[in-house]
């Protein structure tokens, strides 16, 4: 047996990529995108013909093509310039929902990705309640996890690899051994709180750097992977451990906490890792967000209009 398939039998495996025709290749439950993603798969010939001059548009159409490969749920994130907006957020999920439909795409096949702010977070509670289900991303700190729990979001996305990232540089190392490693500990502590407390929120672990961190998560709700990790894991054999449970969850030792937007915006800010990679990766997403608008701009000037 593969690690791939061994981790199968304990996780839902989810494709981190915007690459259609690596979702082909691995065939998972679920497929998660986001703007950087896109940019990537956007800039490549292969793709060009679902290229259209409205980024909103071009991200349905990849959705729709990576939904005709897999069974489940595909991830469409809004605008990061939106992530201090709680209504115009709100009306970019209800686009991204309105032009599914339109391609024949129920909203249940749609998860909307929203960075997991305070007003991402207010977004997604109300979205919710309409039917339009969402994926909080972005995640890094307890606080944001709790507060996502609370707002009854569906699912949320803990970063592993990000945390790493940022620990490593603090530290002036060039690994982290997976049993010290913070990001994968974030993801342990979040779904350990989700099931002792009996949140409803799927635990998706994301943003990973080797398939290690991936392993010490099996058994965490949904695991979503980038091709290259994917590929790494069929090609290894050996069965693998489940490392997260719900028993043992409840066994765990983590008090409740209810937090409000006060005390939210203090428990986030006071943890440094999260606070930087909060902002960067909005600053991230939207500078990527914005090449593909200009790339969109070039190809349509191009083309003439039909
Ligand atoms: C998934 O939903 C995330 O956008 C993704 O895993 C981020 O990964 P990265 O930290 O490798 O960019």
């Amino acid at each position: 047996m593969t690690q791939l398939e061994s981790l199968r039998q304990h996780s839902l495996v989810v494709s981190d990529t915007g690459d259609i025709e690596a979702v082909a290749r691995w065939k998972p439950q679920d497929a998660t995108t986001n703007p950087s993603l896109l940019l990537s798969s956007a800039e490549d010939p292969r793709f060009r013909h679902l290229m259209d001059r409205d980024v909103d548009q071009v991200f349905v159409n990849f959705g729709c093509e990576i939904l005709r490969h897999i069974p489940g749920r595909v991830s469409t994130e809004v605008d990061a310039r939106l992530s201090f907006d709680t209504a115009r957020s709100i009306e970019k999920a209800r686009r991204f929902i309105s032009l599914y439909e339109k391609a024949g795409i129920k909203r249940e096949r749609v998860l909307i990705k929203l960075a997991a702010t305070w007003e991402g977070i207010k977004a997604a509670e109300k979205l919710e309640r309409e039917g339009i289900h969402c994926n909080m991303t972005l995640l890094f700190s307890f606080a944001q996890a709790a507060a996502c729990a609370d707002a009854g979001v569906t699912l949320i996305s803990p970063f592993v690899g990000r945390i790493y990232d940022w620990y490593r540089q603090q530290r002036k190392v060039d690994d982290i051994p997976v049993e010290d490693d913070p990001g994968v500990a974030s993801v342990v502590r979040i779904y350990n709180y989700y099931k002792k407390h009996g949140y409803k929120t799927q635990v998706m672990g994301a943003s990973f750097r080797k398939t290690g961190q991936i392993l010490a998560l099996a058994g965490c709700d949904l695991l979503t992977i980038a091709p290259d990790l994917l590929d790494k894991l069929s090609k290894a054999e050996g069965e693998i451990a489940r490392k997260l449970s719900p028993e043992a969850a409840r066994r765990s030792d983590i008090d409740k906490v209810a937090l409000d937007e006060k005390s939210f915006r203090w428990q986030h800010n006071d943890d440094a890792m999260a606070t930087d990679k909060l902002a960067e990766g909005i600053r991230r997403f939207d500078a990527d967000a914005r090449k593909l608008e200009k790339l969109i701009i070039s190809l349509a000037a191009a083309v003439p209009a039909k």
